[in-house]
């Protein structure tokens, strides 16, 4: 409890990096990711917006994994390297990476050699606790809101595979349906398969999800 009070009293990393950046007129960021895949939606994107926040024109680039290919497909506005021999909970040196990818340090103005958990921990939404071998299966995710699991889902299940989001709340929904076309041309699905149903969960019956119809659910 302590730990975590001080925690949020304690100024994020990112904010000196970033502070430094923007003095030095720095644009060019590469950043190390070896965390989970449901870490994506979880810190990720608040690392990325927080950049774009204080350097509109920065370009970030990523050392991933390769399993984490699918969700940084999602990601919009930062392009990604894999490392092919980086495996998840194996400690990673980023410039043993770089030099053997043959990737300059001179290409880059900031290298973090980590995003440590204290930048990642400042967002404090939900996880997105989704296993990567999803492909053709049927995923529900409940209480989806604005679908951002149903999306990552949506890549994951392929085009043979279904998602059904259900939410209670219209707003929501509305905001996630804004987005099917543009996600399923932007995956190069031939249709769609991603469904939002307006409903409760403690009637899914309703909504004509029958027992045993799903694969996985969120
Ligand atoms: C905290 S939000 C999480 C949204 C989404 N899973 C995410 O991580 O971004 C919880 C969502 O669950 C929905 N919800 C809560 N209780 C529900 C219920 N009984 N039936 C359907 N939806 C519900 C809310 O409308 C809200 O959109």
């Amino acid at each position: 409890m302590l730990k975590k009070i001080i925690r949020r009293f304690k100024k994020n990393p990112l904010d000196e990096i970033l502070k430094k950046a923007k003095e030095q007129k720095s644009k060019t960021f590469l950043l190390p990711w070896n965390r989970a895949l449901g870490d994506i939606s979880l810190g990720l994107y608040y690392v990325v917006n927080k950049i774009k926040k204080e350097i509109p024109d920065s370009k970030i680039t990523f050392l991933i994994r390769e399993d984490l290919k699918a969700g940084f497909e999602l990601l919009g506005g930062i392009n990604y390297i894999t490392v092919s021999f980086w495996r998840r909970y194996v400690p990673i040196d980023i410039y043993h990476a770089m030099k053997l990818l043959n990737i300059k340090e001179s290409s880059y103005d900031v290298i973090l050699k980590e995003v440590d958990r204290e930048i990642v921990e400042r967002f404090y939404g939900c996880g997105s606790p989704i296993p990567p071998l999803l492909n053709g299966c049927t995923v529900l995710d409940l209480g989806c809101g604005t679908g951002r699991d149903v999306f990552i889902a949506s890549k994951l299940v392929g085009e043979n595979g279904y998602v059904i989001g259900v939410d209670m709340t219209d707003e929501q929904l509305s905001v996630g349906r804004r987005y099917v076309d543009d996600v399923t041309k932007k995956f190069d699905f031939r249709k769609q398969n991603i469904d939002f149903r307006l409903g409760y969960i403690e009637d899914l019956k309703s909504l004509c999800l029958e027992d045993e119809s799903v694969d996985f659910v969120i």
